[in-house]
């Protein structure tokens, strides 16, 4: 069992998003989900020429978790090329809410202000569920 500080896991986003595929937007993103059981998988956006088909980072790296039987995220950091804020798209968090409570927590990095942390309920609130 991994036990990773937030600065760990911001740095784990940050090598992966060296990663990135993204020759239509040439923006770079990178994300490290921590799962409840001490898992961490991480992931980069990857663009296709039909842009449609592009993946963003959080989402390769949920669903690389998921994908190995980890369906509950306790943390997931995010960073992107600009070293700022960047926060995820309305898409992700839709996402996010299938495999991440209330309480789950969303880790974003600036190299001048430094960490922030949301609870998932703040970035998603009344989100649709079934
Ligand atoms: N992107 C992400 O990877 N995560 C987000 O939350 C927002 C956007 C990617 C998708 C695309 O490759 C590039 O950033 C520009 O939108």
């Amino acid at each position: 069992m991994i036990s990773l500080t937030n600065q760990q896991l911001i740095n784990k986003a940050y090598e992966a998003m060296n990663n990135s595929y993204s020759p239509y937007s040439k923006f770079k993103v990178g994300a490290a989900v921590l799962t409840s059981d001490g898992q961490v998988y991480t992931g980069c956006n990857i663009e296709n020429v039909s842009y449609g088909a592009t993946i963003c980072a959080e989402r390769t790296a949920i669903f690389k978790a998921v994908s190995e039987g980890h369906t509950k995220i306790q943390k997931l950091a995010i960073v992107s090329m600009t070293r700022k804020y960047t926060y995820p798209c309305g898409m992700c968090r839709q996402v996010m809410s299938e495999f991440m409570d209330e309480e789950g927590i969303i880790i974003l990095s600036d190299d001048e202000y430094g960490l922030k942390e949301y609870r998932f309920n703040e970035i998603l609130p009344y989100c649709f569920s079934l």
